[in-house]
């Protein structure tokens, strides 16, 4: 998670029984490599205690006691000034009320005030007071002033009430802490589409041809796009994946779906990640292919082979800026990947042996060969598919400059 490596996140926590979640939200980022400091009001320390925050970040967790202690003066301006972002998480009504109307009675409105970095605030309240008009003006104040926005939910609130008020889950939040840091990013402005997963062939209303592919080294790629600031569309088969925050995701199944899907959308680059089927039953049974009537002889055709569909000249018309691909190889490897390079018309391919135990289908990690259609290819080590994917996310950017 490099976007979070080395960057200094201040968190707020407000008196939320959502305070109690901010923890983890705290070692989560903590352990993607952010330096965490934490500013607790004084009704956040009724739910929680310093300690808490201090045991997941290994540093102090600031009170108000900081506000009035010996650094007090300089304290809040250097914490709201060396800050890559404020976020507020769980941020309350009345908080909000006080960053709306720039009050600084405590010590993390008062480093709100000071803070020159971006703010993101993660709502948390009960029963009716999100929608309370007073609630609601806030808000709008706030977002004029281009205070980020993170939630709230609907759900389960603590008085037992159903309704939206709930924070966000920490890997929302997380993901929204993501977005807001990619912001001025490498793809900044730039609109990728990733395409991830295995396609599902019909064979009867039960049963597909499918293959190993589980998405994840599409979800990381759509992940690192987010990361560099792109506008992301993740087109996406049936996989166990959770899509990234902030990505539009567009769900297919068959190889014609995510066709189809391609051919309503332009974009600066695409990234077919996915593993499109190469072949498809002729006739889709209507009802449930029963056993009492024997084994059935399934006649297989071509399914149509998305890349080189968009690259045709019949095609007339040209959608992606950058076209990236994947080739799935168990033998030849850099031959094969090298003629699919030339003869789906891509920038470049990445070349993935797929016969490795560490690499290819289902694993976390890849070892992968980028050849380009000018330049000299690229060897990467064995890499997590999240390394890879900033890696691709890179040569995309640098093609598009
Ligand atoms: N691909 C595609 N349409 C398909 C199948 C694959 O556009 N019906 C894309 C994949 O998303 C990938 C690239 O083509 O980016 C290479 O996929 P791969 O499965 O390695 O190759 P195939 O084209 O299926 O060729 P072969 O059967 O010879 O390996």
């Amino acid at each position: 998670m490099s976007i979070l490596s080395g960057k200094h996140i201040l968190l707020g926590v407000t008196g939320s029984i959502a305070a109690y979640k901010a923890a983890d939200l705290a070692s989560k980022l903590t352990q993607a490599g952010a330096q965490v400091d934490v500013i607790l009001t004084n009704a956040a320390e009724k739910f929680v205690t310093p300690l808490t925050y201090q045991s997941v970040t290994g540093r102090k967790a600031y009170t108000d006691k900081d506000l009035w202690g010996d650094e007090a003066h300089v304290l809040h301006v250097n914490l709201g000034k060396t800050a890559d972002l404020l976020v507020i998480a769980p941020c309350t009504a009345d908080t909000m009320a006080k960053l709306a109307h720039g009050m600084a009675d405590n010590l993390l409105t008062v480093t709100a005030l000071a803070a020159t970095c971006p703010i993101l605030i993660a709502p948390a309240m009960d029963g009716g007071m999100f929608y309370h008009p007073a609630t609601q003006a806030n808000l709008q104040t706030l977002q004029t002033r281009s205070v980020l926005v993170a939630g709230p939910a609907a759900g389960h609130l603590a008085s037992g009430l159903k309704g939206v008020g709930r924070m966000l889950e920490p890997i929302e939040i997380l993901g929204h802490i993501r977005i807001a840091l990619g912001k001025k990013g490498i793809l900044a402005g730039k609109k990728i589409i990733v395409t991830a997963g295995g396609t599902q062939e019909a064979i009867d209303p039960v049963r597909v041809i499918t293959n190993h592919s589980s998405g994840k080294q599409g979800y990381a790629l759509a992940q690192a796009a987010l990361d560099a600031g792109a506008k992301v569309t993740l087109i996406t088969t049936p996989t166990a994946l959770t899509p990234p925050v902030g990505a539009e995701v567009i769900r297919v199944k068959s190889v014609q779906d995510m066709l189809d899907a391609l051919l309503n959308e332009t974009a600066d680059a695409l990234i077919m990640a996915a593993a499109g089927a190469d072949f498809r039953p002729v006739h889709v049974a209507k009802d449930k292919l029963k056993k009492r009537d024997g084994i059935p002889q399934i006649q297989l055709e071509a399914a149509p082979d998305i890349l080189k569909a968009l690259s045709s000249p019949n095609e007339g018309k040209k959608r992606f800026n950058v076209t990236v691909g994947f080739a799935a190889e168990s033998r030849d490897l850099l031959a094969n990947a090298s003629e699919k390079l030339k003869s789906k018309g891509l920038d470049f391919i990445a070349a993935n042996d797929i016969s490795a135990n560490d690499a290819g289908f289902a694993v976390e990690t890849n070892r992968i060969t980028l050849l380009f259609a000018t330049g000299t290819p690229e060897t990467l080590p064995l890499m997590s598919k999240h390394d890879a994917a900033e890696k691709i996310i890179e040569h995309v950017a640098r093609l598009l400059e």
